[in-house]
């Protein structure tokens, strides 16, 4: 098939489609997620029914006001936060702050399961540089399928330097937020749980307009997609300001005409329509016939199915030039921060990780293996400068990401990176059969006993397993034997210290914390309970008769709403 017959075919299928025949045409306002802001920030993970289409809802996952997608978190450096997240669906959920140095204790992975009914209270301190950070469910094998519901959100970090800058930053009005994702929906309008969709959204609405006033506007936009990399640019073709990657601003605005951004990154974009009139109308595309080879989302690959938008250059978001503000930014900057950029030579370690030929029907593997939670697969030296090189050696572009730090690209097969990767990054595209060097500084949260996770960012390649994990450990000072997981009053919170791990016939459980009402509770992978007794302090519960694997015991005290979960592991070894 040839790409006009396959556009033949995708125009004769959309106007059967539902979207087509609710006649939506960038007449949506682009939605702008409220900002939760101040010391304690309280986000409430509920089911929501969301409006894709005008006249038919869609039953999603929404956080406090919204239906689908939450808040954008607003976080200023230096700040110490509370954050609140009650989980009321009937299921398990993570939330992980994608971007954020924080302790792996408090990263949002399998330490930090929240039940059902469950409220979480992760208290950290925002060590990140001004930029564009997002949080999304991160519970193990339903990565994909609870993101692709709706859990997923946007974070702004502001710090004294940026705000110091001539750059636009008034919430909704000259500094947006854009989360790219594609969807896939069956024809009542439910969303399939699937890598790729057949309608572009962003911020949840399908065709959306966004009117923006006739001066320099800023655009934070994410690859939030299941596993689409999308080619940004504008329909006239105009030049447009890079001036933040994934971790900070870069040293200088970059003028580019495409971006190309992969599952989890993002990018600070400066579009000036200060010349424009009011009336003007443009477009952001997205050129997805320019992605390369194995580019999921381009036209060249050949794992995943064809689809419409993988071949056709289509617009994401109109934009409607409206009348200039008072006190607009109508000019770009020539100069932004200083990086601090991180030489080879300051390196003191280096691993070199393998991404595996794809074999077809199996899932992808790094040096020949897949996640397992009970193995370390890394472990980092607290204080060490590395270098990681990632060897891609399959016809598939994967997106890498490493939590806990922000990275440095230091080349691609040997040569430099584009302008806009020499900044602070945590996920880098890695292309089929390219090498990819990073270097990174491992400062703080030494915690041999929780692990940070390093995986591919493609939800249904870290799902299958395409996720490792590492910890920091302090060789100097002794660690702590177990940790606090979650710590609202630090004083009154419950500690649990379990063992053997892994555990055959017989667990010891010893709880400080405790109250008289206080449950002790041990649930499997999937969140069902396999044992339900009282906590006594300390105490023996017989897990002969659990099969080997993953499970999470749980303290709860229902009359205080403390609770703490801790990982175990049956058998194996
Ligand atoms: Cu966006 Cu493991 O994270
Ligand atoms: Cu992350
Ligand atoms: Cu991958």
């Amino acid at each position: 098939m040839d790409i006009f017959q396959r556009l033949f075919i995708w125009l004769f299928v959309s106007c059967l489609s539902l979207g087509f025949a609710l006649g939506q045409s960038f007449t949506t306002p682009l939605p702008i997620p409220p900002l939760l802001e101040g010391s304690t920030l309280n986000l409430r993970i509920h089911e929501g029914n969301h409006h894709f289409f005008p006249s038919v809802s869609t039953p999603t996952i929404g956080m406090n006001e919204m239906d689908y997608l939450g808040p954008t978190l607003l976080f200023k450096k230096g700040d110490s936060t509370h954050i609140r997240v009650a989980n009321d669906l009937n299921e398990m959920v993570t939330v992980h702050w994608h971007g954020l140095n924080v302790p792996a204790s408090l990263d949002g992975t399998h330490a930090n399961m929240i039940p059902a009914g469950k409220v979480w209270k992760p208290d950290y301190l925002i060590n990140n540089l001004a930029c564009t950070m997002w949080y999304h469910s991160h519970r193990h094998g339903m990565v994909m399928n609870q993101v692709n519901r709706g859990l997923a959100g946007m974070i702004i970090i502001q710090d004294d330097v940026e705000a110091q800058l001539p750059l636009p930053r008034t919430y909704g009005v000259d500094d947006f937020p854009l989360v790219l994702q594609d969807r896939a929906f069956e024809p009542d309008a439910k969303l399939k749980v699937q890598m790729m969709g057949n309608r572009h959204t962003m911020n949840g609405a399908i065709e959306p307009v966004l009117e923006c006033p006739a001066q320099v506007v800023r655009f934070r936009i994410l690859d939030g997609a299941n596993a689409r990399v999308y080619q940004l640019g504008f329909s006239d073709n105009r030049t447009f300001h890079q001036i933040g990657t994934d971790g900070g601003l870069v040293e200088a605005p970059i003028p580019l005409s495409r971006v190309t951004l992969s599952n989890g990154e993002r990018a600070e974009l400066l579009l000036d329509l200060s010349g424009q009139k009011v009336g003007d109308t443009l477009y952001l595309m997205n050129y997805a016939s320019e992605l390369g080879d194995g580019v999921i989302g381009g036209p060249k690959v050949f794992d995943v199915n064809f689809n419409p938008l993988d071949t056709t250059d289509m617009p994401l978001l109109k934009i409607v030039v409206g009348a200039k503000k008072s006190q607009a930014i109508t000019s770009i900057p020539s100069s932004l921060v200083p990086i601090d950029f991180i030489p080879a030579s300051a390196s003191n370690n280096y691993r070199k990780k393998v991404i595996d030929p794809e074999v077809a029907g199996e899932p992808m593997t790094i040096d020949g293996k897949l996640y397992n939670m009970m193995r370390v697969d890394d472990t980092v030296i607290l204080g060490s400068t590395e270098i990681w090189e990632f060897e891609n050696q399959s016809s598939v572009a994967h997106p890498m990401h490493l939590h806990d730090v922000q990275f440095q690209v230091l080349d691609r097969d040997g040569r430099t990176p584009p302008a806009n990767e020499r900044g602070w990054k945590d996920v880098v595209l890695v292309h089929p059969f390219e090498n990819v060097r990073i270097i990174s500084r491992f400062l703080n949260f030494a915690d041999s006993n929780h692990a940070y996770m390093w995986h591919c960012h493609n939800l249904h390649h870290e799902d299958d397993g395409m996720m490792y994990q590492f910890i920091v450990i302090d060789t100097v000072k002794k660690q702590p034997v177990d940790t606090v997981i979650t710590s609202v009053e630090p004083l009154e919170a419950i500690k649990v210290h379990v063992f053997p791990t892994p555990v055959q016939e017989q667990l010891s459980v010893v709880a400080e914390g405790i109250g008289e009402k206080t449950e002790l509770i041990v649930l499997d992978v999937l969140g069902q309970e396999v044992i339900r007794q009282k906590a006594l302090g300390q105490q023996k519960i017989y897990t002969g008769d659990l099969k080997d694997g993953v499970y999470f015991l749980l303290l709860e005290d229902d009359s205080t709403g403390r609770f703490v979960v801790q990982k175990i592991v049956k058998g194996g070894g």
